[in-house]
């Protein structure tokens, strides 16, 4: 698995930053205070988002007030990282976007989506999608044999406005594992 593209919206320093076709191996550089740390602890923001929750990963970094971009503080941070995965024996450029705002003054997952085109055309598709408290999954997701439509689309209920749904759903800990992986690979500098 190997991450090949990051977006960023006002995250710290970071107000709209995109870093496209990344390298297998790749060395950042830059002046003191431009932002090297802060690319790196988005990793480890989302470790400890995916370890405990969105809460708590802020809370560490002083909160969301602290980590939204200044002068931001009634916008959404946007994290959106793009990945090839092995999905039962195929490489998928999967997307994992992560929407977090503040809602009466606390900060709640606006939105959480997995998706990955399944086949080598047509535009990618949806296999996770939480917004406002709701979560549609598609459980039948291996089978790639089906179309799209014959897909089996569920709706459950999150326990918590906090947690993210690939945290908190059973069937993505296999993918949840994965990217925790690759993020424990990423030293925090
Ligand atoms: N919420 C924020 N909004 C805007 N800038 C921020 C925020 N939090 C930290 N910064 C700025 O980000 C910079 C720190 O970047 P950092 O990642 O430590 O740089 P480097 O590691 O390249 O030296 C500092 O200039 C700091 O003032
Ligand atoms: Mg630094």
């Amino acid at each position: 698995m190997q991450i090949v593209s990051i977006k960023i919206k006002n995250y710290r320093v970071f107000e709209s930053l995109e870093i496209k076709n990344i390298p297998a191996f790749c060395v950042i550089i830059g002046a003191n205070g431009t932002g090297k740390s802060t690319l790196f602890d988005i990793f480890g923001f989302l470790r400890d988002a995916l370890k405990n929750n969105i809460r708590q990963a802020l809370q560490v970094r002083g909160g969301f007030d602290e980590v939204v971009t200044r002068g931001k503080k009634e916008e959404d941070i946007e994290i959106e990282l793009k990945f090839r995965m092995k999905i039962v024996d195929t490489e998928r450029l999967v997307t994992y976007q992560l929407i977090i705002g503040k809602e009466q003054k606390r900060p709640v997952i606006k939105r959480e989506i997995l998706r990955y085109k399944r086949g080598e055309y047509g535009s990618p598709y949806h296999f996770l999608d939480f917004r406002k408290g709701q979560v549609y999954v598609i459980t039948n997701e291996e089978n790639f044999e089906q179309t799209d439509e014959e897909l089996e689309r569920e709706e459950q209920q999150l326990e918590s406005q906090d947690i993210l749904a690939i945290k908190g759903l059973g069937q993505f800990q296999r993918f949840k594992a994965k990217l925790f992986n690759v993020l424990n690979l990423t030293p925090n500098l």
